[in-house]
């Protein structure tokens, strides 16, 4: 467990020569693109100011922002872990609403800008471990769902929460093809939504998020596998029953509801014990819940995970 309660260094003051590079990347996006095209790649690389949080810092080498930003999965643009960077360019992150109903007093529909105006922006350094078995240390900005659940009130009906990533073939042509069912749709139970791990997400770097990275918000709940996280969530939804989520449906027997990180027990096609952090030549030892045991353990108190996968 590498989290302390002791003051870190910004990432914004150690990495100066990543930041650097992924303005420079935004120049030539913004210099090769159309005059459409380039308020948006102008936009991706603002800053959004953001205060540390302390009680969540870690240790680890953050991943370098090169790997964060063009190695990723987003199917809605491409399999491929180098194709989101190319294609997500055609993604519109303005004006953007984010609705969220079902199981609530006061549904809602959030104006992206007002979003992010809704809770205090922090700056949180998490570990992301993918089912793929690779993993990165991202300086993370945002702030905890909760913050905007309680906006809606939950009624008491409310046990689960339901994320929808937007669906339009038009800016997504991943989405031209049936490789999930669109719109991709995640899920947690209300419990692991409202926990203060689990963060609505809008930047990372000191910036507001790259369009490859889910913009211009989406969630990162990191004692879960990657795809647990919906980029460009455009519906929040409270629920009865559990979602079906696009990876349930995809492979029942691969790809569990709860899908935390647990080293014991293995993808049916691959182990789950180890994993390789983007950067590093060696494997390292995966950990229970990704290293958040301590904080996340007693969720699933009584729980068989080795069925509850
Ligand atoms: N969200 C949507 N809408 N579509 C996706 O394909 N991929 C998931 C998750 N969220 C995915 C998604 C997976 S498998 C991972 S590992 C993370 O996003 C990757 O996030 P990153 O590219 O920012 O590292």
């Amino acid at each position: 467990m590498k989290i302390s309660g002791k003051s870190v260094i910004p990432a914004s003051e150690i990495t100066p020569r990543a930041l650097f590079e992924q303005r420079r990347h935004f120049m030539q996006l913004a210099l090769g693109a159309s005059a459409g095209l380039l308020a948006e790649s102008v936009f991706a690389g603002e800053k959004l100011p953001a205060t540390l949080s302390e009680a969540y810092g870690l240790t680890d080498k953050l991943t370098p922002l090169k790997d964060v930003t063009q190695y990723n999965n987003f199917y809605e643009f491409d399999t491929s872990k180098e194709g989101p960077a190319k294609l997500a360019g055609s993604l519109k992150t303005r004006p953007w609403t984010v609705s969220v109903e079902g199981e609530v007093r006061k549904p809602k529909q959030f104006d992206i800008d007002a979003l992010l105006k809704l809770a205090p922006m922090q700056e949180r350094i998490y570990r992301l471990r993918c089912v793929e078995a690779w993993s990165m240390v991202i300086p993370w900005l945002g702030y905890p769902l909760a913050e905007l659940l309680k906006q809606v009130e939950p009624t008491s009906e409310a046990r689960f929460v339901e994320f929808v990533s937007l669906a339009d073939p038009e800016q997504m042509p991943g989405q031209r093809k049936p490789v999930l069912e669109w719109p991709y749709r995640e899920g947690l139970r209300i419990d692991e939504a409202m926990h203060p791990l689990a963060l609505l997400i809008f930047g990372l770097y000191g910036e507001m998020l790259p369009n490859q990275n889910g913009a211009p918000v989406r969630m990162v709940v990191p004692w879960k596998y990657g795809f647990k996280s919906a980029k460009s969530i455009v519906k929040i939804r409270l629920l009865k029953q559990p979602p079906v989520t696009s990876w349930m449906q995809a492979g029942p027997s691969e790809y569990g509801f709860y899908a935390n990180v647990n080293p014991a027990v293995d993808h049916p096609r691959w182990s789950q014990a180890k994993e390789r952090r983007l950067g590093d030549f060696l494997k390292r030892p995966t950990l229970p819940f990704n290293g958040y045991a301590e904080q996340v353990a007693g969720l699933y108190v009584g729980m068989d995970l080795t069925k509850n996968f």
